[in-house]
């Protein structure tokens, strides 16, 4: 995200500070072992938006010590927590290609791509532990939802679940709860008030669900120049995101239109391991109007994000949340 332009001082302020996180989070990838160092350094590498960090100090300017060396450890605990999700994430998701490069599991193997994430969450681990037991329970705590979205998302739905309930409460334990928790972190550690940090938090949290139905779209509407991701790798693994839940919940309802039937039937019995097959489903989708309808969703929950923000004081640091808000949802990768 870049975060200088029309931000003034303060995004001068921010980029200084995004600099100083990458060459941190550049560290703390780095192993003196050089037979272990390519597997943990292959993602952050690679690039990636660094949104938590941003988040992190934009809501540590709330505080009175935005400055604080524990607002650059928070921030850099954030995003190495986050990088290793994507590394196991992209071994359950079998997804071939992550910000732009081979996923870790195909550039190494499954079992060097889940090991290499462990060793980066300890490094988050270790940072988080010298900011105090604060945050140790924030940090830990927000762990444990993101695994249970993640393992809610794979078990699927319980008996009598409701599929979009159940698919917004995955998406806010596996994504709201590390950008809700970012957005705490800036708040603490720079002096803030718990009060503020949870004002903050909430906004987070309903933004990062926000964040992630746009993320269901991109992965239907966008090249995979463009995100750096392949396309469809969630309709190819058969996991459904909430265009595909619309599209069931109209079947259900007996409301589908031809097009919609159509491209459940190539989700049930197509072989989406060809690539052809795989491009010619994602191009029924991109025409269909579920996605407008998640885009929408998306919006509804990024206002419902920014409500929170009438408890933050006015100003250029909020005016930045509205923004970055706006962001996560029109974002194109
Ligand atoms: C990807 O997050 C995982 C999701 C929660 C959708 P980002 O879109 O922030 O990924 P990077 O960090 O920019 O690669
Ligand atoms: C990623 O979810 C969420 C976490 C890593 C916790 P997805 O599987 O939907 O994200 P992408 O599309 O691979 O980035
Ligand atoms: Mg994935
Ligand atoms: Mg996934």
């Amino acid at each position: 995200m870049s975060t200088s332009n029309s931000l003034g001082a303060l995004g001068d302020r921010l980029s200084t500070r995004m600099e100083r996180v990458e060459s941190m989070l550049d560290e703390h990838v780095r192993m003196d072992d050089l037979q272990i160092d390519p597997a943990t350094s292959h993602l952050a590498k690679a690039g990636g938006k660094r949104l938590r960090p941003a988040l992190v100090f934009l809501t540590s300017e709330l505080g009175p010590d935005p400055e604080a060396q524990a607002v650059y450890d928070s921030a850099v605990a954030v995003e190495l927590t986050h990088l290793a999700s994507l590394y196991h994430d992209d071994v359950m998701d079998e997804a071939p290609m992550r910000r732009g490069v081979e996923s870790a599991q195909l550039a190494f193997s499954n079992t060097v791509a889940i090991l290499a994430g462990d060793i980066l969450f300890s490094r988050a681990s270790t940072i988080v532990a010298g900011l105090g037991p604060r945050s140790v329970e924030l940090h830990a705590t927000m762990f444990e939802r993101l695994c249970t979205g993640q393992l809610h998302e794979t078990i699927g739905l319980a008996a009598g679940d409701n599929p979009k309930d159940h698919y917004l409460s995955v998406l806010a334990d596996k994504t709201g709860s590390l950008i809700a928790a970012s957005a705490r972190y800036g708040v603490l550690s720079s002096g803030g008030s718990e009060d503020l940090a949870e004002i903050v938090a909430q906004y987070g949290e309903r933004v990062g669900v926000a964040f992630q139905l746009a993320d269901d779209v991109i992965d239907i509407m966008s090249s995979g120049d463009a995100t750096g991701k392949t396309p469809g790798t969630d309709l190819r693994e058969g996991v459904d995101t909430m265009p595909t839940i619309l599209l069931r919940e109209r079947a259900a309802a007996g409301t589908l239109d031809d097009a919609g039937a159509q491209i459940l039937d190539r989700l049930e019995n197509a072989d989406l391991s060809s690539d052809e097959a795989l491009e010619e489903v994602v191009g029924m989708l991109r025409k269909h109007a579920v996605l407008e309808e998640t885009q929408e969703m998306a919006r509804q929950w990024m206002e419902s994000g920014l409500a929170y923000l009438d408890g933050v004081p006015e100003g250029d640091v909020r005016d930045s949340l509205t923004d970055y808000a706006h962001y996560s949802i029109n974002r194109t990768a």
